[in-house]
């Protein structure tokens, strides 16, 4: 469960985040919805930690994402983030990209990464596109191999920032 209590962000003098109030229970879908700037993909990067805060809390599993003793990259392994800008490598292939988390984060082996990245690849319909590099694929086509390299963490949660 993702708990969001009266959280405030500023970058310098722009107030972007201003008491923002949101419980997500498990099972739930929730969108976000706002004009250009308004602050959603702020929103997404406080979620998994990758902005700090300027006050309230957000509590993710019981775990306080901004306290000072959280482990960022264990709470990272189960929320998964697609960005808005697709944020591939762009010096590996499709396939390349998707195995990097879970090899290197979780550890697995080459043959059993490359096994879920293609089952995930496959799934979003890029399965002829794994030894491509990521200059070379639509922008479509790039965000689902961001949402296959998000899936192949089997994460608890997934932020999709600008969903398909
Ligand atoms: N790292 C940053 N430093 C300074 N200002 C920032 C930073 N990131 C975002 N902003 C500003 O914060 C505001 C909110 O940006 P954000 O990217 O969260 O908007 P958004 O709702 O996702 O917009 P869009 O719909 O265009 O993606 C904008 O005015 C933006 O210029
Ligand atoms: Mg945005």
């Amino acid at each position: 469960m993702i708990e969001i209590e009266n959280v405030h962000k500023s970058f310098g003098a722009l107030q972007v985040l201003k008491g923002i109030d949101l419980t997500v229970q498990k099972g739930e879908v929730v969108s976000v919805i706002g004009g250009s700037g308004s602050g959603k993909s702020t929103l997404l990067t406080c979620i998994n930690g990758l902005e700090p805060i300027d006050s309230g809390r957000i509590v993710v599993d019981g775990t306080e994402v901004h306290a000072r003793d959280t482990d960022l990259n264990k709470l990272r392994r189960k929320i998964g983030i697609v960005f808005q800008q697709f944020n591939a490598f762009p010096h590996l292939t499709v396939l390349e990209n998707v195995t990097l988390a879970p090899r290197k984060v979780k550890g697995m082996g080459r043959k059993e990464a490359e096994e879920i990245a293609v089952q995930q690849l496959s799934h979003v319909g890029l399965a002829d596109k794994l030894d491509v590099y990521p200059s070379r694929l639509s922008g479509g086509q790039q965000q689902r191999m961001a949402i296959a390299r998000a899936l192949a963490m089997s994460p608890d949660y997934i932020l999709f920032d600008e969903v398909t």
